[in-house]
């Protein structure tokens, strides 16, 4: 795994570039997506540069990693990504896929009819979780239903208007779908992830430490900003 630490706009922008690289050399890449906090510079620069025409979404296909069973629609991960890149962007509605209830058994072979993915762009939990993929999740989870752990839920706490609002349970693209991927990168900010950070890097690779799995991939790219890489 390869870290890059830098100052929190320039973890944004070289995140961008990484994605903007992809596409021109395969427009139609196949990309997932953690939306969370994480995501939200990330977001607004690859709007900019859809903006100064330097990128395009129109071929490209996206599966958005995770969602909250039972979340209103405002605060859905689907609204948030609509929200704030597929309706700033030239995304197509119609090669977007989002997790739900009805479609999550049939998610890993609809990756696998698209090609597999090409790109994974990560987030991680203050415990270490990848996608909704908390600890314990076996190395060979595909995509899944997952209670959620109370430090995910506490973590979510501030969208909600407190823990106890936050669903109980979420869906996920499994570690397997997620570690498939061609390549990946995981944006961390903040020092309440300096630990998860280091556990991801250092940490033995085991059910207990999801993100420690992405120790196996060979292609594997954390942007990450100081305080983050507080640990490391
Ligand atoms: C959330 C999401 C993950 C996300 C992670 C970090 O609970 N399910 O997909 O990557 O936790 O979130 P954030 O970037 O908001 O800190």
């Amino acid at each position: 795994m390869k870290t890059v630490i830098s100052e929190p706009d320039c973890v944004s922008i070289q995140a961008a570039e990484h994605i903007k690289k992809l596409l021109a050399e395969k427009p139609d890449a196949v990309i997932a997506l953690s939306v969370g906090k994480s995501q939200q510079g990330l977001f607004r620069r690859l709007a900019e540069l859809y903006g100064e025409k330097m990128i395009s979404f129109s071929k490209a296909r996206f599966f958005v990693i995770t969602e909250l069973v039972g979340a209103e629609q405002e605060k859905s991960y689907r609204y948030a990504f609509k929200s704030g890149l597929a309706d700033k962007t030239d995304i197509s509605a119609e090669k977007c896929f989002f997790p739900d209830m009805d479609n999550y058994e049939q998610l890993d072979e609809k990756i696998e009819e698209l090609g597999g993915i090409d790109l994974a762009v990560l987030g991680i939990g203050v415990n270490a979780h990848i996608g909704f993929n908390e600890p314990a999740t076996p190395f060979d989870s595909r995509t899944h239903i997952q209670k959620l752990t109370n430090a995910t839920r506490r973590q979510l706490a501030d969208r909600f208007g407190g823990e106890d609002s936050v669903p109980e349970k979420g869906i996920t693209l499994g570690i397997k779908t997620i570690i498939r991927a061609r390549d990946i990168i995981v944006l961390a900010f903040g020092d309440e992830k300096a630990e998860a950070v280091f556990r991801m890097v250092y940490g033995r690779t085991e059910p207990y430490i999801p993100a420690s799995y992405l120790q196996i991939p060979i292609s594997v790219t954390a942007y990450i900003d100081r305080a983050a890489g507080a640990k490391l």
